[in-house]
């Protein structure tokens, strides 16, 4: 990332730029964005708040410009990705641990490879299989940073077009269906590509790395959970004094009714340690949100919890969808927790720059409103 004439650019001549791309996921903020709104409206040392942080671009934004940020995500895939990007761990370590993985893939051979269901013999080929297995059998994703680091690496090329990736043809940003995808393979007789994981693994280190990590930033915490019950931990540390007021809440609630972040990420989320099948049958907060008064409860506790933390200079900026009801939505709740602040609402209309639309997917995009709320 690099400002050019105050306008933030993507560039990968630089650590910062290289670790912002960390990794893809189906709705996300260009990072231009993330770091334009964070450089416009706090000061070095403020605090950012994200409650659905996805890949957590806004506290990435935050912490490489020296001011401090909290990001909760309930999905394991977003937050490894965060937790990666805001600590990478050391190169060296990061090679070896590939070594040892790449080492006891030879204990994950046929049967363990048999176990799976068809689709994955389809994707991958038998010793790409064989090292993912290793990978998610040994890796402490969700504690030791070096395992973290390595697992969010995996998780960038675990699918993507043919020949970019460890996968047979298939889209990076979201997973298909098995039984769709084992057909449109078999119709083109396409097969998984032949390579060594190892040399694959060592060249996607090699690149990630080129320019360093990203030093010099501010303290970011990156937290796994559902943030309605996060954020009660949040306020009680902001009401005892442990915790500053934050200066900018940047985020974008899951739309209504769109996506289903958990099954649009199985494959990754199978490396995590989920069901080998996508599976819709999630807690509340994970599915579809298409229960209009779940949704709305949802942002509810979001937004009271979340107007009890914020500074009084602070400001709120929320990108949401245009569709009617959870624009409505979103708006609504907005003035009931932040009564007598200011709104401005600008509106970002679907230009191939939309959360949902980033990866191709150019169906159903009616824009985004940008809702900023200022005392
Ligand atoms: C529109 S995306 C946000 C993307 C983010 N702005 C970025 O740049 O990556 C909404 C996110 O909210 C997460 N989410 C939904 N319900 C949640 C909850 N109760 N607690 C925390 N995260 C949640 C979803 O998993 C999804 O990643």
């Amino acid at each position: 990332m690099i400002q050019v004439n105050g306008k933030w650019q993507r560039t990968y001549k630089n650590a910062i730029g290289r670790w912002a791309a960390v990794g893809p996921y189906y709705a996300m903020f260009p990072n231009e964005f993330a770091f334009d709104v964070v450089s416009r409206f706090t000061d070095p040392g403020d605090w950012v708040l994200e409650p659905f942080a996805g890949r957590f671009s806004s506290i990435y934004a935050a912490t490489s410009q020296r001011r401090n940020g909290i990001g909760i995500e309930i999905n394991p895939v977003g937050w490894v990705y965060g937790q990666t990007k805001l600590y990478p761990a050391p190169r060296e370590s990061v090679e070896d641990r590939l070594r040892e993985i790449s080492q006891r893939a030879r204990f994950f051979g046929v049967r363990s490879r048999q176990k799976l269901a068809d689709f994955f013999s389809h994707c991958y080929a038998p010793n790409v299989l064989s090292f993912l297995l290793a990978a998610r059998h040994d890796l402490n994703w969700k504690e030791d940073s070096v395992d973290i680091t390595l697992m969010s690496l995996i998780l960038i090329s675990l699918h993507a077009k043919l020949g970019s990736g460890l996968s047979n043809q298939m889209r990076q940003s979201k997973a298909m269906a098995p039984d769709y995808s084992v057909r449109w393979w078999t119709r083109r007789k396409m097969t998984p590509p032949n390579l060594d994981p190892l040399d694959f693994m060592l060249k996607k280190i090699e690149w990630r790395y080129k320019q360093g990590r990203p030093e010099g930033t501010g303290k970011g915490l990156a937290i796994l959970a559902d943030c309605t019950t996060e954020l009660e931990q949040i306020v009680l540390n902001v009401k005892k004094g442990e915790q500053p007021r934050f200066k900018l809440l940047l985020t974008s609630p899951p739309y209504y009714d769109i996506t289903h972040y958990h099954y649009d990420q199985w494959i990754r989320y199978w490396m995590l340690g989920g069901p080998d099948f996508p599976s819709k049958v999630e807690n509340r907060h994970r599915g579809r949100f298409s229960s209009k008064g779940a949704y709305q409860k949802l942002l509810d506790s979001v937004f009271e919890h979340v107007a009890q933390i914020m500074d009084d200079n602070a400001i709120i900026y929320v990108r949401t969808d245009k569709r009617p009801f959870t624009l409505e939505t979103t708006r609504n709740v907005l003035m009931k927790h932040f009564p007598d602040w200011e709104v401005e609402e600008t509106n970002r209309p679907f230009d191939g720059q939309t959360q949902t639309a980033l990866f191709g997917d150019f169906s159903r995009k009616p824009g985004e409103v940008d809702i900023v709320m200022r005392r």
